[in-house]
């Protein structure tokens, strides 16, 4: 059987504590024999600013390169507001992304039946949601340059962030997003700004290219990104898989989230490009949620998206798909019986701390294999 090898950076707030209920899986799993295993850990974020002036070292860099899968937690918090702006917790996390690739984030938004209540939206729109947003993650205005702040000399300031893209960038995101649409709803929707932005009326003109050259079979709409979140908000199960850039990406994920419940459920694959010869990909594997410094420590965080994170490492990098499912599954047996972290929790249901819904995750999981 493989070994497949792990590094997690749990990075800060509430990434160590979610990122033990996943430990808590692997050891399980390692235990049972039911896949192997190796894991390091590695600092990121502030953490690893704290012990090295650095939000991530080469060292570490090299290991993330060397690995199978990474988990990651999340980074960043008020202690760390003034640390320069390129040694910053977050810098540590674009690094991860940039240098190793990762150019697809799949950030999938499902509601859960017994969430249905705790989404602010009215139940009929939320119930059954499944949707999959594909958010370029290595270009645009995350990256490009110019991005400065220039002192105008007459007590102005300027700040400048650029956004770019490259054919070859909206071609191969606007694959992943028609790939994936095809083993689900077959439809796909893209979202720019092609009435404001240069970059819009290329990334309209290169996905309508790629469609109908290779996707035909492959339903395809347009929606701009601003109509694109209201209608996000509107009415969702319109949606099947939605491809947009890195910044409208980040938006409007943050709004499905919400959709499913909380920012707490809600996981995601990067992945990079794959390797003709090995056939593998690199791949990180992280919550949508931040490092939520005011719950850090207090065993109120859900570990839910963490955890799904997990799953989708097992699914997308390790080739255990029966295996994900079953973690799926189990995520949401442990959901019908009412438990709830304080994020999630509504009337009548049962409050459980990080630690007690990881162990109520690992009891599933553990009746669906006995
Ligand atoms: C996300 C986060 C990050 C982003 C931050 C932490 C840099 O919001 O993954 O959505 O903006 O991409
Ligand atoms: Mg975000």
């Amino acid at each position: 059987m493989a070994t497949h090898k792990l590094l997690l950076l749990p990075g800060d707030g509430i990434g160590p504590e979610v990122m033990a209920e996943v430990v808590r899986l692997i050891d399980w799993i390692d235990a049972q024999g039911i896949a192997h295993f190796t894991t390091e850990s590695g600092l990121v974020g502030g953490a690893a600013y704290d012990a090295d002036q650095l939000p991530i070292t080469d060292a570490t860099m090299a290991r993330a390169e060397a690995a199978d899968a990474i988990i990651f937690g999340a980074v960043g918090g008020p202690k760390w507001d003034s640390v320069p702006y390129e040694h910053r917790p977050e810098a540590g996390l674009l690094r991860l992304r940039k240098d190793l690739g990762l150019f697809a984030n799949l950030r999938p938004a499902v509601c859960y039946p017994a969430l249905a209540e705790s989404s602010s939206l009215k139940r009929e729109v939320v119930e059954g949601l499944d949707i999959m947003i594909v958010r370029e993650l290595t270009g645009g205005v995350y990256f490009g340059e110019p991005k400065t702040i220039t002192d105008l000399g007459n007590g102005q300031k300027r700040g400048i962030d650029t956004q770019i893209y490259d054919t070859y960038e909206i071609e191969r995101i606007a694959r992943v997003a028609f790939d994936l649409a095809r083993k689900r709803g077959n439809k796909v929707t893209s979202m720019e700004k092609h009435n404001v932005m240069k970059s819009g009326v290329l990334w309209k003109e290169v996905v309508t290219q790629v469609h109908g050259r290779e996707y035909t079979d492959v339903k395809l709409e347009h929606q701009l990104a601003d109509s694109g979140g209201m209608q996000l908000v509107k009415w969702p199960k319109q949606f099947d898989v939605i491809v947009t850039d890195n910044l409208f990406g980040d938006l409007l994920s943050d709004i499905a989230a919400m959709l499913t419940g909380s920012l707490g459920m809600l996981p995601s694959a990067s992945l990079g490009e794959v390797n003709a010869n090995t056939g593998k990909r690199k791949a990180m594997y992280e919550p949508v949620h931040g490092s939520a410094p005011d719950i850090a420590g207090q065993g109120k965080a859900n570990p839910l998206a963490m955890i799904a994170s997990f799953g989708m490492a097992l699914r997308y990098s390790l080739e255990l798909g029966d295996l994900a499912d079953k973690v799926d599954q189990a995520m949401a047996a442990v959901l019908a019986k009412g438990l709830r972290t304080a994020d999630v929790m509504s009337d009548g249901m049962t409050a459980v701390s990080t630690s007690q819904m990881g162990e109520a995750v690992l009891t599933e999981l553990k009746a669906l294999h006995a």
